[in-house]
């Protein structure tokens, strides 16, 4: 997805059929051989898959689900003090497994009786217009490789446990699912490179890194901050600015730190009149004046 692209590792298909993921030195799982295969596998399920058709299962290790397992419980302890009550109720309907690591087919059978959102694989870096644009017929791309065993609790890259724990919570919420919605159908409007550079820094400033005052404390609802074992105990002490449509489309971000500066609604009311109305509206033009108007 978008900026996320740059610590996507890259996927390579070659002439023979294979599929190769290109792990950089310093990624956790550089020197495991096996899992290093295992990510090259994963990827091309994603690399064949066609829209329509039903997911291939991943292979996951007894110790991968184990990952899955433990992360899946210290972060609901987590979420209990910092995650959004709509966030809370998105989880409670979603009713995701606590034990294994479930498949992309089954979170797209869990999710779309409750928005009409289902799960796409994708193998690595999905091009930003097509990241956002099929979010307007409810499909969510989503990589389906977990993080290496030996760091449980921190991943270079976006993994199953963003992708769904972070996001498919927040698409079984109908207030939420609607924004992905909204935001999809923005990124099929606009024309222009920036323009949709705009749109999915907006998209990033919200519903990735999003924060929202809730009853006196401030509560997160973006996937990235409540997929993340360490950010989620360090957002409130970020430099935490009002929500504002030229700033969050314009604000520089690096997506390889903990997000230092991020955007508060008032509630979520605040967020769907702004962000929600803007999604729904906004063209080039609209964006060219708010990218104006903020430098
Ligand atoms: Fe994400």
């Amino acid at each position: 997805m978008f900026e996320e692209a740059q610590y996507f590792a890259p996927v390579e298909s070659r002439s023979d059929g294979s599929v190769v993921v290109e792990l950089a030195a310093s990624h956790p799982g550089f020197a495991d051989p096996v899992y290093r295969e295992r990510r090259n596998a994963i990827a091309g399920l994603a690399v064949n898959h066609r829209r329509g058709e039903p997911i291939p299962a991943a292979e996951y290790t007894e110790r991968e689900h184990g990952i899955w397992s433990l992360v899946t419980k210290e972060l609901a302890i987590k979420h209990a003090i910092y995650a959004t009550a709509e966030y809370r109720h998105g989880a409670a309907r979603l009713g995701l497994p606590e034990d294994r690591i479930p498949q992309l087919e089954e979170v797209s059978r869990l999710l779309e009786p409750l928005t009409g959102f289902r799960y796409l694989p994708a193998a690595g870096l999905v091009p930003l217009r097509d990241f956002y644009g099929v979010l307007a017929d409810g499909y969510f791309h989503s990589t389906q490789y977990i993080r290496h065993h030996s760091v449980p609790f921190y991943t270079p890259e976006p993994d199953v446990i963003h992708e769904v724990i972070g996001h498919a919570n927040a698409l079984a919420s109908d207030r939420y699912a609607a924004l992905y919605h909204l935001a999809g159908e923005a990124a099929r409007r606009v024309e222009s490179d920036e323009a949709l550079e705009f749109v999915s820094k907006i998209f990033w400033f919200t519903l990735e890194f999003g924060v929202m005052a809730e009853k006196g404390e401030l509560m997160a609802y973006g996937a990235g901050i409540l997929s993340s074992y360490g950010e989620i105990e360090e957002f409130r002490g970020m430099d935490i600015r009002p929500l504002d449509l030229g700033a969050m489309g314009t604000t520089h971000y690096d997506i390889t730190k903990y997000q230092d500066v991020l955007f508060r609604a008032d509630s979520l009311e605040h967020l769907e009149d702004v962000v929600g109305d803007f999604w729904a509206t906004c063209d080039d033009d609209t964006i060219a004046k708010l990218a104006h108007s903020s430098t």
